[in-house]
This record gives structure tokens, sequence and C-alpha cells, in this order.
């Protein structure tokens, strides 16, 4: 079976091709940084317009690059949410519309499922049951995954993302939309002691993140602190440390809270290496496994999706021709498997 999957949720156009016997075909990013970059951040608006732009052409070039024609495919997997909605109509309603020319089942993905299950597209794919911890731009959770469709909010952001933090610190600090890498790269060069920023909710038992007094925290900071590049690159690694601290710290309660020995990450903070790492460490003490995907797939893109899709094939056919988005969408509401 090969599945075509469609990503517009965000900035990002993606295109992916998934066989179930063969793996990854084809794999076709377009990423909108140009065209946000003078702003400081994301545009719906110009993100729809760049969307519908690119995604044929992507369409197109997914099938060169697989050496395959719409006659191979046995069903178009595309993100109906969350995210943006002027995104997400672009791909659902190409996604509808080229299912039913090709006459071919349309399956309506969530996004952050495609997260989730990133990390199985690796070798040595993680097995069920285990905590994820999904941390994108919009996102930060902790689930209970025992199978597929089978998920517990174990606990989330009251406030800001992992991500938007990064981001918005990351304008703060001057560096380039989109933040959180850049931010990672500069952290690299700071001393660690020069700042501490605060760690909110580590004392608590319960499983939610705050990270909006953590933000206000690091912007005071900036404000009140000479703007030299040194200073920069030691205020991006407390900052760095902080979220990392918080997460691991989280993750681990989970862990102890479900007794499961697995921990998955998704999402694009998932590409950070030091989260990676401290994660990696700390279920390595706890006799565990720490996995992840590799980075270009931790971010958004087609690939992820045209495999949940195929994952969903069965449970998940939108056989109407009614454009199907949700711009919010919890894991939660999803059809166990
Ligand atoms: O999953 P994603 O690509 O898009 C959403 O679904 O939101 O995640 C984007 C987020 C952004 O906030 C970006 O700054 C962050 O992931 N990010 C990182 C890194 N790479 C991407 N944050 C920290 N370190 C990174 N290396
Ligand atoms: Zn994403």
């Amino acid at each position: 079976m090969r599945i075509l999957g469609i990503e517009t949720s965000c900035d990002d156009t993606g295109i992916g091709i998934y066989d179930n016997k063969k793996g990854i075909l084809a794999n076709q990013l377009y990423s909108q940084i140009k065209t946000h970059i003078d702003y400081g951040g994301i545009v719906p608006e110009l993100a729809s317009r760049d969307h519908i732009r690119k995604v044929i052409p992507l369409i197109q070039a997914a099938f060169k690059e697989a050496n395959l024609t719409s006659k191979d495919i046995d069903g178009i997997a595309y993100t109906a949410g969350p995210g943006l909605i002027g995104s997400l109509l672009v791909g659902a309603s190409i996604g509808q519309a080229l299912a039913f020319a090709w006459d071919l089942p349309a399956i309506p993905v969530n996004h952050m499922e495609g997260h989730l299950l990133a990390p199985m597209l690796e070798d040595n794919p993680p097995i069920f049951p285990f905590v994820a911890l999904l941390v994108s731009g919009g996102h930060t959770q902790l689930i209970s995954v025992t199978g597929m469709g089978q998920y517990k909010l174990l606990g989330e952001s009251l406030d800001d993302a992992a991500g938007e933090t990064f981001d918005k610190i990351a304008k703060l600090l001057g560096l380039e939309y989109p933040g959180g890498s850049m931010l990672a790269k500069i952290a690299k060069y700071g001393h660690t002691g020069r700042f501490i920023f605060p760690r909110p909710m580590i004392d608590s038992p319960e499983l939610n993140f705050s990270f909006s007094g953590l933000k206000t925290s690091v912007a005071k900071t900036i404000l009140s602190n000479p703007k030299d590049n040194q200073t920069r690159y030691d205020i991006a690694l407390a900052l760095e440390d902080a979220i990392v601290d918080i997460l691991v710290i989280k993750c681990k309660r989970a862990l102890e809270q479900t007794g499961f020995k697995y921990l998955v990450m998704g999402g694009g903070v998932s590409a950070n290496n030091k989260l990676r790492d401290q994660l990696t460490i700390m279920m390595k003490n706890r006799n565990g496994k720490a996995f992840y995907a590799r980075p270009e797939f931790c971010t958004d893109n087609g690939v992820i999706i045209s495999y949940t899709g195929m994952l969903r094939f069965k449970c998940n056919i939108n056989s109407n021709l009614i454009i199907y988005v949700r711009p919010r969408w919890p894991l939660m509401e999803l059809p166990a498997m």
C-alpha cells in the first residue's frame, strides 16, 4: 500500500509518499522561512498563499522522486488539524480534490499524531506502552500511549508552549525566525552559571507545565543587561537549560506515575540536541529507553503524514466531499485502533 501525505498546517509545505513494504519513497519540503523572516514570525495569510503556490509542484516532485504516478497510490492523507485554518484548508482542499479525481480514499490526519508516531519511522521503533512528550511550536503535552489512538492526557502547558518560549526569546535576542534552532546554536557558546532562570511548577506533583513566568523573567534579564554577544549566548544557554530541565523533570514524573519504561519525543523541539541527550541519560538511568526521530522528521514534513495516514487507513476515511479541517483537534478525540 502506498499513501501520499500532504502537510500544510503551518509554515512548511511537505509532501511524502510512504509504502508499507518499502518505507519512505518521497520526501519533498518547502520551508517558508524567506516569506516570514522580515516579520519575525509567521504571517498566517502569507503562509496560506505560499502553500497554494507550492503544494501542486511539490506533489509533482514527490511523484518524480518516487518514480510513480497517481495510479500507483492507494490513498491520500492530509493534515486536517491542528494548525492555522487558512494553511490547513489548502492541504485539505487539494487532498480531497485529488482523492475525488483519482477515486482514492481521503484520510484526514491529526498533525500531532504524526509527530507522536514519527519515531516509528526509525530503526528499532518504540513499543507500546510509552509516555509521549510532544513539544512543538503550539503544544507541550505529556501523553500516556497504550496503543494507536489510545491516548490519555497526563499534562500540558497552561500557557505558552516550549517551542513558543524558545521562539519569543530568540526574537528578543535579535535572532532570526525560526528562533528555536537558532537559539540552540548560539547557546553552545554560552557560559554556564552566569544566569539562572526559574523552573516554574517543577515542585508540584502534577504534570502540567507553565512557561510564561520563565519567559517574563528572561525578557526582563535581556532588557536589564548589555546587548553584547557573550551576554546573548549566556542568556540563550540559561534558557535552554531551564526548558530542558523542566521537560526532563516532568517526563521523569510521568514515567513514575504510569510505570512505563519507554519515552517517545515528538515535535520540533525534540530536534534539540540537549533535550535529546538529557532525556536519553535519564532513561538509561531508569533502565528504560528514549526514542526520537531524525531531526528532519521532528519538525513538520509530509512523510509523517503519509505514514500516519497509512496506519489510519482503515478507520479514518473521509468519504464525503466535505472539506474537513479542525484548527483545534485534541489527540484524545481520535478513535482507538
Ligand atoms: O513541530 P514543529 O516543526 O511545528 C509545529 O507543529 O509547531 O515545531 C516548531 C517548533 C518551533 O517553536 C521551533 O523553534 C522549535 O520547534 N524548534 C526547536 C529546535 N528546532 C525546532 N526548538 C529548540 N531547539 C531546536 N533545535
Ligand atoms: Zn508540527
